[in-house]
């Protein structure tokens, strides 16, 4: 997730573009640049952060250098593709310098562009996949730079918001979208702004145009065009915003928590792209022979990485037949832990800062064991230290409790599994296809979950009053059952622990009163039985149970003094979408106790001390 900024119109460009990036920083901030249309060309600054000053700080003392102009765009990245150097900091040129771009999104396509576009004989500068819309505008344009655009749109698979401008055409952005935001402010008099998300024109003006996906606008100081990308005019009506600056920061949620729950669609979209050959095996980007002679496998990680290491062992086992195993990372680093050559090390962190993790990894290099990186900042310490990367795409993560890092986290560990299995020989053609259907349909039942926040709320104000609660589950509920129980307490400072069902009985049942919640994940349909009698020792003891369970399990419901329903969804993928509900009661109970949602009390949102 990126920030992107155009301006058109009777001031000065730079300090309006640099104010707006400002307030996108919470999109990305590890580079920025500046592009202006001035009368002699485009001239353009851009920058990564370096020595622990920020991308923007080092941007804004290099603005005064740069020609007046009254017209340009800005961007402030979040890597994706290509670590964050000044090379790959937007605006992208095309190799004329009469075309530049900043784009926020993934393009898919973009290896096989690029090499169509170098055999062309088009010269690339960056590792990004962004620059080749730069080259593509050079390539379809004749004299107008909409149909440019159109024709570059026309050959781009994933997703983009992208402003583009021309030294042919001063005075004139031209921008699309889809499945990335984009909105226009309507500035005084003449006077057009460009940009990803409300708060970059906030300070400017409250009248807005909003794209929708598939649509284009071309602003000019004499007015904005709508069209489709086929150039059909798509007339639109301004909308007034009324939220204050921090609102708008947070695009009008209370809370970053709560927005990021809700980017969890869009998150696994970006994650799963570009990551499905076309003939549908799993291209993780990583050369075949790295897991060549790997023996075993084990994962690592902390909090809620550590949570997505249970989940991917238990796949890995399932679908690869891989001995594996899982270490919480602040364990594994003092145990003399049994790794080497032929073990392959999975290093989760979000953040890539955690200091356990950190330490896990260079002590299992030091083993001889190879290490995979799972995590969500490109450019972090454990990204340049593994031996390999998988990304998750989930775009910039502000609250400390993670949500779309943990579900991104899932879906790369679903990826993984398959991969080896495929390797191993151990997946038939027709249940990966059906494991990357399933995969692509998950967004939808995450939507469908959101639609039912209202619900969660009710069911969080039940037992937003306790003192403690248990969480219990079997297989790969129990791991999502640690989730749930870790995003209570971190946030709601109730007492939550998290139980394998069958352990309930062996200590923990004596705990159990009409005052405790118990909530029971039961998706893993071979251990229904199983987990409805364990409800029922609860239900003997009076205590309170909520089940979050598949519409089908009727028995358990019937048990259950609450119930919510998951959409269908497969036993191995379940854990995807089954932690969302328990995301939003632990987040709907922290607000019910007036808690700070975003900033916990003494937790930070990456703990770089031992
Ligand atoms: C999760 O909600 C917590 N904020 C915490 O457990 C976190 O997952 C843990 O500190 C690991 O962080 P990392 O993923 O950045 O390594």
């Amino acid at each position: 997730m990126c920030g992107i900024i155009g301006y058109t119109g009777g001031r000065p460009a730079a300090p309006l573009l640099l104010a707006g990036l400002q307030k996108l920083e919470y999109r990305g901030y590890d580079s920025a640049g500046i592009a202006l249309l001035a009368p002699e060309g485009i001239r353009l600054v851009k920058n990564a952060g370096h020595e622990g000053v920020m991308a923007l700080e080092l941007l804004a003392g290099k603005i005064g250098a740069l020609p007046e102009a009254s017209a340009g765009i800005g961007h402030t990245r979040w890597a994706t593709h290509g670590r964050p150097t000044d090379i790959n900091a937007h605006p992208h040129l095309d190799a004329s310098g009469e075309f530049a771009i900043a784009h926020n999104g993934i393009i898919e396509n973009y290896v096989s562009l690029r090499a169509r576009l170098r055999a062309e004989g088009y010269v690339f500068r960056s590792e990004t996949d962004s620059e080749v819309v730069a080259h593509l505008l050079a390539l379809h344009y004749s004299g107008d730079l909409a149909e440019a655009l159109r024709g570059a749109l026309a050959e781009i698979e994933g997703s983009f918001a992208l402003i583009v401008m021309s030294s042919r055409h001063p005075g004139q952005l031209a921008a699309a979208r889809r499945n990335a935001p984009l909105i226009v402010g309507v500035g005084a008099e003449g006077e057009f702004f460009i940009a990803s998300d409300i708060p970059a024109v906030l300070k400017e003006t409250r009248d807005i145009y909003v794209l929708e996906d598939g649509e284009m606008v071309v602003a000019t100081r004499g007015g904005v065009c709508f069209t489709d990308f086929a150039g059909n005019s798509r007339p639109k009506t301004v909308t007034r915003v009324t939220w204050d600056a921090a609102a708008a920061e947070k695009a009008g949620y209370d809370h970053f928590m709560l927005k990021e729950i809700d980017e969890q669609p869009q998150a696994l979209r970006d994650t799963l792209s570009g990551r499905v050959a076309k003939s549908g095996a799993i291209d993780l980007g990583i050369a075949a022979d790295f897991f060549a002679d790997v023996d075993r496998v084990a994962f690592v990680g902390c909090g809620t990485a550590y949570h997505a290491c249970l989940i991917g062992r238990e796949l890995l086992e399932q679908w690869a037949r891989f001995p594996a195993e899982t270490a919480i990372a602040s364990e594994f680093r003092y145990r003399q832990p049994l790794v080497d050559e032929r073990t392959l090390v999975v290093a989760v962190s979000q953040s890539g800062e955690t200091a356990d993790t950190l330490a896990a990894l260079r002590e299992a290099k030091k083993e001889g064991a190879r290490v995979l990186a799972v995590t969500n900042v490109v450019g972090s310490t454990v990204a340049r230290e593994a031996d390999e990367v998988l990304f998750t795409w989930a775009g910039p993560e502000i609250a400390v409790a993670s949500t779309k890092a943990y579900t991104t986290q899932l879906e790369i560990m679903a990826l993984l599994s398959m991969f080896l299995a495929a390797r191993a020989g151990r997946l038939a053609t027709e249940r990966s296809a059906a494991l990357l259907k399933e995969l692509r349909s998950l967004p939808a039942k995450i939507e469908d979950i959101l639609a039912r926040k209202e619900q969660l709320r009710g069911l969080a104000a039940g037992l937003s009053d306790s003192s403690s609660a248990f969480f219990i589950g079997r297989g790969l509920d129990w791991a999502v059952a640690l989730e749930g129980a870790l995003k209570l307490k971190e946030i709601s400072y109730i007492h939550a622990e998290a139980y394998a069902a069958g352990e309930l009985k062996h200590g923990t049942l004596a705990l159990v009163t009409k005052e405790t919640p118990v909530i029971a994940v039961a998706t893993q349909r071979a251990l229904y039985e199983k987990t409805l009698s364990n409800v029922e020792e609860v239900k003997a003891r009076e205590g309170r149970v909520l089940a979050v369970t598949r519409a089908e399990n009727k028995e358990l419901a019937a048990a259950a003094d609450e119930v919510f329903f998951l959409p269908p969804v497969s036993d191995d993928l379940a854990p995807i979408i089954t932690v969302v509900p328990l995301q939003l009661i632990a987040y709907y109970a922290a607000v019910r106790r007036g808690n700070h949602v975003d900033k916990p009390r003494n937790l930070a949102k990456t703990v770089t001390t031992e």
